[in-house]
């Protein structure tokens, strides 16, 4: 073996892996995490206007995988900043919204191609908000962060990584005979292993894993939440990682990663049902106790933007300025929303929304 900690590893394998990633431990987890998956995908069907979804879950992915990364913001102020407001937010705040935005950005560019090393770039660039490429220069390598020490370097020369990246793209479209959740471990250790940018390697790498189960029908929009499960259990992920690398140990980071597919498909299905009943209930509300500026789309819009503005409900088509703030003002009294001085504007928050995705606990 010609791995050495402080060296570029050049010598990292092309896939697929040599050892046998079936195993019969690895298929079983894989059904478990497969039947997790389809019932996420059911229930996110079951909300008609994928607005809500697209505007929640991916926020709660963005905050914790940029969290990863000791960017740490919190679901308060990324709600808050979605819209038009990012660049008042806190550099935190900002970070993790581009990354929110590359996940949305990578989702509509698979109408036009598959996952492949042209959408990691363009992950890269928007999470980083720079015009980035393929490392040219060597001098990544990965420390440990509690002692400083070297404990991976990745390979090195722009020709070589390119030459990795058309394995790893061709591996994950092609190896059609392996699952695609088996895969996807694959691929993101793979990813990982490659390191093809000077930073933001994890970030794009763990936007990718969401992307593919797009790509290949696993999921109908990017609504796991991933990086709930790696960032409750970073440890493990970096060991695993780092085994696969010094011992082969595919086993244990395809197991790994299974796990925490089949957990946060079950979180995030519990959420989205929450969510669900949640909007159901306060539209039920909103008709019985006020008919008059009762329509289902006034209840969504206040789902849609947890922070709420008066331009919220009219680009939605709901009312004229004047209109639309007599509904917010309405539903504050009520008690259905809070209202919250922003500068020259009022935003209207929806409390109850807030705290059903700000608990990280267990559903
Ligand atoms: N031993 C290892 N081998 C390969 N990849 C690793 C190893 N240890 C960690 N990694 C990956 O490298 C990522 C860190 O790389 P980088 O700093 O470029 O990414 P980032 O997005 O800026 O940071 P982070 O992933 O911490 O959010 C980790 O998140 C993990 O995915
Ligand atoms: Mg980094």
């Amino acid at each position: 073996m010609s791995f050495r900690a402080d060296s570029p590893y050049n010598d990292l394998p092309l896939l697929p892996p040599c050892e046998d990633v079936e195993t019969k431990a690895v298929l079983k987890a894989c059904i478990a995490a497969r039947a997790a998956l389809s019932e996420l995908r059911v229930s996110g069907q079951l909300i008609p206007n994928q607005a809500v979804l697209i505007n929640s879950i991916p926020l709660l992915e963005a905050q914790a995988s940029s969290e990863i990364e000791n960017i740490v913001t919190t679901t308060d102020r990324l709600f808050r900043f979605a819209n038009e407001a990012g660049d008042q937010a806190d550099p935190a705040t900002k970070e993790a919204l581009r990354y929110r935005t590359a996940l949305n950005d990578g989702f509509e560019s698979l109408k036009q191609r598959p996952v492949s090393t042209s959408t990691a770039v363009a992950v890269c660039r928007t999470i980083k908000g720079v015009e980035l490429d393929i490392r040219a220069t060597p001098g990544t390598a990965l420390m440990n962060e509690a002692t400083g020490t070297v404990v991976y370097t990745p390979p090195d020369g722009q020709a070589l990584l390119r030459e990795k990246l058309a394995n790893w793209e061709r591996y994950i479209h092609e190896a059609e005979d392996i699952d695609p959740l088996i895969r996807l471990a694959v691929m993101h250790y793979q990813f990982e292993a490659i390191h093809p940018f000077i930073d933001g390697n994890g970030r794009t790498g763990r936007v990718l894993n969401l992307l593919y189960l797009v790509d290949k029908g696993l999921l109908d929009i990017p609504v796991l939440y991933l990086s709930r499960y790696i960032i409750g259990n970073k440890r493990a992920y970096y060991d695993r990682l780092l085994a696969v690398t010094t011992d082969g140990a595919w086993q244990d980071w395809i197991l790994y990663m299974l796990e925490a597919i089949r957990e946060t498909a079950d979180w995030s299905t519990a959420r989205i049902r929450a969510i669900r009943d949640l909007l159901d209930q306060t539209a039920g509300q909103i008709r019985r106790d006020l008919p008059k500026i009762y329509s289902r789309e006034l209840a969504e819009v206040i789902f849609v933007n947890p922070y709420c503005r008066i331009g919220d409900l009219v680009s939605a088509g709901i009312a004229k300025r004047q209109a639309a703030s007599v509904y917010l003002k309405t539903l504050t009294e009520r008690g259905l929303l809070q209202e919250m001085k922003a500068g020259r504007e009022n935003l209207y928050i929806n409390p109850t929304l807030l705290s059903l995705l700000s608990d990280r606990s267990p559903a």
